[in-house]
């Protein structure tokens, strides 16, 4: 049995609307990825995203024993952060945006969702981290180490529950070191939940491999089978494409799915009619980036990071391999400016 975690005078509030249930299906979201999916990045997809092409958007995963330890919280609490900016083109765009959070201990579980429903209003729901497979992550009993222990997953899902005003969903595998699809998702269908992410990848995997689209489907098998009507089935895994993710959809009778690395193919991948991007749309668009992250983080974050972006953007015309070696050797934005100086491209500031 799990104990009842609740917060102070904490009051849920039931009656608070489950988005999951909003939009048209297919549901597509662009899939929490850590030290990319930040406030900047995401404030750049949506600028660029056709209404109708994106419902949900994650942050990065955030621990919730930093953001509830005193020191701790200023170390992690950036990936929660959401801009005025952001905000507006959620609105506008009509997308929601959802907390992604990881860790071991209930009760941390439930000072987060309870700091997250009282302090941070632009999230419309959190997400359990359960999917995860680094192993000094999965040591600590976390994320896809969950798949090993459900009643722990449960006491967790239940400290949310109780202490969240958004809706709650998890993101999970299909197992830990072997295929346990049926006993696993059949697990979290049993917890009210809105929705379950599945990747269709086991822990053993990492990032190898293809994903198993025909154990996700099973997902949606089985919530039907248990008549749980209210929990849609977001399937996750080598998805290039919308026209893909229709398809995904349809031949696997999933609810919607999310995108990853996808983006890393193709920026606009949530923008399908649009004409192929020219070279100035797609070095303007680095710029944007380069300069909001620079203006949101200043010092407090490496401008290195950046790097694994630039090759999404300089790709797709001439030379554009000879332009990314010299972007890949950028230590700043004024670098960066230079060298689209010597390639003869004169950006638009916007930020
Ligand atoms: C750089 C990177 C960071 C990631 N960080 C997270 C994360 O913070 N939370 C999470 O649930 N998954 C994370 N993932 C996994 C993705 O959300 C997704 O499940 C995985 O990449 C498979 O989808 P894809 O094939 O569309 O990329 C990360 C993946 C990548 C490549």
């Amino acid at each position: 049995m799990s104990s009842r975690i609740f917060l102070g005078d904490f009051k849920l509030e039931k009656t608070l609307t489950n988005f999951w249930q909003e939009y048209d299906k297919p549901l597509i979201s662009l899939a929490p990825m850590e030290e990319v999916t930040d406030t900047v990045f995401r404030e750049i997809v949506l600028s660029q995203a056709t209404p109708g092409n994106l419902h949900v958007v994650y942050t990065e995963f955030a621990n919730t024993d930093g953001l509830c330890h005193p020191i701790g919280r200023d170390k992690v609490i950036h990936r929660l952060q959401c801009s005025e900016n952001e905000q507006k083109l959620l609105k506008e765009k009509n997308v929601k945006l959802v907390a992604q959070i990881w860790g071991s201990k209930p009760e941390k579980y439930a000072e987060t969702c309870k700091m997250i429903s009282e302090e941070m209003p632009y999230f419309d729901g959190i997400d359990i981290n359960m999917g995860c497979p680094v192993p000094k992550i999965v040591k600590q009993g976390s994320c896809s180490r969950l798949i090993t222990n459900p009643s722990l997953a449960t006491e967790i899902i239940r400290a949310c529950q109780e202490n969240s005003k958004v809706p709650v969903s998890v993101k999970t595998r299909i197992g830990y070191k072997e295929i346990v699809t049926k006993e696993w998702i059949g697990h979290l269908l049993d917890h009210d939940l809105p929705a379950v992410l599945i990747h269709g990848r086991i822990q053993a995997q990492m990032s190898e491999g293809l994903a198993d689209w025909s154990e996700i489907a099973k997902g949606a098998v089985l919530r039907d089978t248990k008549g749980k009507n209210d929990t849609v089935i977001i399937g996750n895994g080598d998805i290039k494409s919308i026209a893909e993710s229709h398809q995904k959809c349809e031949d696997y009778k999933i609810d919607g799915v999310m995108i990853g690395r996808g983006i890393f193919h193709d920026p606009w991948i949530f923008a399908p009619d649009r004409q192929e991007p020219t070279q100035e749309e797609r070095l303007q668009l680095l710029w944007d980036h380069a300069s909001l992250f620079q203006k949101t983080w200043a010092d407090t974050k490496n401008f290195r990071q950046l790097r694994r972006f630039f090759k999404i953007y300089a790709s797709n015309f001439k030379d554009a391999g000879v332009l990314r070696a010299a972007l890949m050797e950028s230590r700043d934005l004024d670098h960066v400016r230079e060298i689209f100086d010597k390639w003869g491209f004169t950006p638009e500031d916007k930020y």
